[in-house]
């Protein structure tokens, strides 16, 4: 889809004068330094978790750019469907997730550019953003000017110094029986709600054992794409995590947190979020 729609979004460039971006799948990013910065702050910080289950709230805020569904005008019930595919795919971590508010608004600059630290996603967040460190808030856009981009997150321990930017901006079309081929299950925001909650990706730091600060995720080079049958690209006979939902598989294949990773999460967001 993307590759069609290349040639269309360059054209609407030229004409509007707005830089076209490639982008990775996910567009969530914390540099080597900063994430071993960030986890000596946790190692230092981290309470142990008591909870085992949990409810989250989820604010949803629709930006579209007209009415139609191609506009970015998702229905309530696709949103219902995308908790219901949360709500499964959450199962093992003991955490559920509960739709609380959904906002819609009209704003075609919003909808084509709020793409990871522009102004646009600061304004966006600004005007709409509601509740406190437990609260999810999901923003649905086209990422029209983010060529390749399916969505993006924080993770809990920047909410203290900037609790505005606290979200997670997806595609629209991303959602359950949306219309990106392969990327329209609802794993796209499966995997940016685990940044929410703590987790790196998979491949975060390559071949190094520590790469991602979860001891049972086996370290892997670089991200999979599509759905291969296996990979083992730090040539240590132990095959790439190529089912986790950190990892870049397409929906279909993203199936598995490991019982490391659940207690990642228990602990980060008893630190940072209070849950
Ligand atoms: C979007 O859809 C909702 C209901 O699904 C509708 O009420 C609204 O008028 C539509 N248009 C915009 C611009 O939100
Ligand atoms: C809930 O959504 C409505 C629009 O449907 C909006 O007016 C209202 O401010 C929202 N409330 C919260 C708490 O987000
Ligand atoms: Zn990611």
């Amino acid at each position: 889809m993307f590759n069609q729609l290349l040639p269309l979004a360059l054209a609407a460039s030229l004409v509007l004068g707005e830089p076209i971006k490639k982008f990775d799948i996910c567009g969530t990013r914390i540099s080597p330094e900063e994430k071993v910065a960030a986890e000596a702050r946790f190692q230092a910080s981290a309470v142990s978790s008591f909870t085992s289950e949990a409810t989250i709230d989820i604010y949803w805020h629709v930006i579209n750019a007209g009415d139609a569904l191609e506009q970015g005008n998702i229905s309530d019930s696709q949103i219902a469907d995308q908790i219901a595919v949360l709500n499964h795919d959450y199962g093992p971590t003991g955490l559920s997730f509960n739709l609380v508010n959904i906002s819609r608004t009209r704003n075609d600059w919003w909808y084509d550019d709020a793409s990871p630290d522009t102004g646009t996603e600061r304004d966006m967040k600004t005007a709409l953003r509601v509740g406190g460190p437990s609260d999810i808030n999901v923003y649905t856009v086209g990422f029209t000017y983010a060529y390749g981009l399916l969505g993006y997150s924080v993770f809990p321990d920047w909410y203290e110094g900037d609790p505005i930017e606290d979200g997670i901006v997806i595609l629209y079309s991303s959602l359950p029986g949306g219309s990106t081929p392969d990327y329209n299950g609802g794993q796209t925001l499966t995997h940016e709600l685990g940044h929410w909650l703590g987790l790196y990706h998979t491949f975060e730091g390559g071949c190094y054992p520590d790469g991602d600060y979860v001891d049972d995720t086996p370290p892997e080079d670089s991200p999979t794409y599509g759905c291969p049958d296996s990979r083992d690209t730090c040539g240590d006979s132990i095959p790439d995590p190529i089912h986790n939902y950190m990892d870049y598989g397409t929906d279909a294949c993203m199936t598995e947190w490991t019982p490391g990773q659940i207690e990642r999460i228990r602990t980060q967001i008893a630190t940072y979020r209070g849950i």
